[in-house]
């Protein structure tokens, strides 16, 4: 029997999806049953009196989440999101909501009795409710009291080998897909960028330094599984210099129609026969391919290495073997100003051993933000506060002309008094002989 009635909330459940509203109720009755015997250690009815804080805020069409200042671990700025609630007499159980996120493992991979483990701790000392995964990425924990936090990050550090992952002004916890694990478009190792991106840089990540949040995210290829050229203020996207491979007779194989094309993936339906003009070529966003005689060419000099045409045909396409990560930077959502995509800064950079060349520009970045960004300004707003010039100034990187997003619009090179022969006080006469009015 439901502690409060929430019959605003009951209507979400009657949709066709898996409702939240649902799954809350199952863990509610599951805390009550407590199966497993667990000395829960906040209050039994914490999930009931958050139906019944949602059903009061959709009934008053307001929250009743407040800020109630910062909380957190020993030694650690960030990790924990403190969350209160203004109804403490009515709803008890939510008094103290307090947020954990974990740092998740690259490429999300966990043994079922880890994850087993950490379930057991958040039933123990928290809700037992989780978000498997936050859109940051980490492994988030919804629900705890002031007094558990130390006892949660004392047995998660030293029992389950487990860090806290970012929040507030500091690193968040760097993201990326399951690569090379798994898929055979990575171009990097996406997975092994983020550990150890993760590890060389804990400072950054748990003593907040930064004017803002700062993600780094790491896609393997262009098709961005963790999507991070829109989701992260550094994103390193793996990609290639050299030709797409091509298969010809594979290429012959899809056009005859052996081969599904996207294999198979959109083959719920009838989309007629294979038209590698009308679903490939046509659709290259260069132009950049041609179909003749049976024959599949590509002029590698103007391929975007989109990923289409390999993503419809990847058993006759694959990737070039010269393989490498773009750097993209200033992605944010709509906080401040509008949402933002992150700019190419670096079309190529090697990414193997220990990465030094992609360190080295971020922490160029770092250097510069800290110093410029104002407070609660992401890096994609101090860039277009400041102009996308300065990013390569502080960088070193020379202007080039994939750096130009849209030609004739954003002239946003110019020159500097040094790079000019003779500076701004070349003799006008002398250059007058040669340019004449
Ligand atoms: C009958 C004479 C002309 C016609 C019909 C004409 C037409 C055009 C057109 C249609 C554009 C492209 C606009 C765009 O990109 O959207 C353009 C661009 C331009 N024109 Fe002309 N134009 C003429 C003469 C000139 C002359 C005499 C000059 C210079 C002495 C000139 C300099 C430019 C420049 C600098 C651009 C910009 C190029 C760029 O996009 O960066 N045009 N013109
Ligand atoms: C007092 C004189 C001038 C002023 C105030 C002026 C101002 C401007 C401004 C504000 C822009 C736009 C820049 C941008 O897109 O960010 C521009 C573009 C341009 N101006 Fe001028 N201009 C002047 C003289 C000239 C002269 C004398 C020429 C050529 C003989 C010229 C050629 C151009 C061209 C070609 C562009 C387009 C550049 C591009 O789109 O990349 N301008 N000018
Ligand atoms: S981003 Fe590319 S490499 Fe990573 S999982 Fe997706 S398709 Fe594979
Ligand atoms: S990867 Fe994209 S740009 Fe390059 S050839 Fe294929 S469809 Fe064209």
């Amino acid at each position: 029997m439901a502690k409060h009635p929430t019959p605003l909330l009951d209507q979400l459940e009657s949709g066709p999806w898996p409702s939240f509203v649902s799954d809350m109720k199952h863990a509610a009755e599951q805390r009550h049953k407590n199966p497993r015997g667990t000395n829960q250690q906040i209050p039994e009815g914490v999930i009931d009196d958050l139906l019944g804080l949602l059903e009061m805020s959709f009934e008053d069409g307001t929250t009743h989440w407040k800020h109630g200042g910062i909380v957190g671990v020993f030694g650690y700025g960030g990790g924990v999101i403190g969350r209160y609630c203004d109804q403490p007499d009515k709803f008890p159980g939510v008094a103290h909501f307090h947020t954990v996120r974990l740092n998740q493992p690259s490429g999300l991979y966990y043994k079922a009795d880890y994850l087993e483990e950490l379930c057991d701790l958040w039933d123990m000392r928290g809700s037992g409710m989780t978000n498997m995964h936050g859109s940051t990425g980490d492994i988030i924990w919804l629900g705890t009291t002031t007094p558990q936090l130390e006892e949660i990050f004392y047995e998660l550090t030293h029992k389950h080998n487990q860090d806290l992952g970012g929040s507030g002004s500091n690193l968040r916890t760097p993201a990326c897909c399951l690569g090379m694990s798994r898929c055979e478009y990575a171009c990097i190792d996406a997975q092994d960028i983020c550990h150890t991106f993760t590890n060389e840089y804990q400072d950054m990540l748990h003593r907040p330094q930064f004017p803002y949040k700062f993600k780094i995210k790491v896609d393997g290829c262009p098709n961005g599984c963790v999507c991070s050229i829109a989701r992260s203020d550094f994103s390193i996207i793996g990609t290639w210099k050299d030709d797409i491979k091509i298969d010809q007779a594979a290429v012959k194989a899809y056009v005859g129609g052996e081969i599904a094309p996207n294999a198979g993936a959109h083959a719920g339906r009838d989309w007629g026969k294979f038209d590698i003009q009308k679903e490939v070529i046509d659709l290259c966003p260069t132009k950049c391919m041609s179909y003749e005689g049976g024959k599949l060419a590509i002029d590698t000099k103007n391929c975007y290495r989109c990923m289409h045409c390999i993503n419809v045909m990847p058993k006759a396409l694959r990737v070039g073997d010269e393989r490498g990560a773009s750097i993209l930077v200033g992605a944010k959502a709509p906080i401040l100003d509008g949402a933002q995509m992150s700019s190419l800064l670096v079309p190529f950079v090697p990414a193997e051993g220990s990465y030094d060349e992609i360190k080295e520009v971020l922490e160029s970045i770092w250097d510069w933000w800290m110093e410029e960004g104002k407070n609660r300004e992401r890096l994609g707003e101090t860039l277009k506060r400041l102009g996308f010039q300065k990013v390569l100034e502080v960088t070193g990187i020379k202007p080039m002309a994939q750096h130009v997003k849209e030609p004739r619009t954003n002239p946003y090179i110019f020159w500097k008094e040094d790079e000019v022969p003779g500076g701004w006080t070349r003799d006008i006469n002398d250059y007058r002989k040669l340019h004449q009015r």
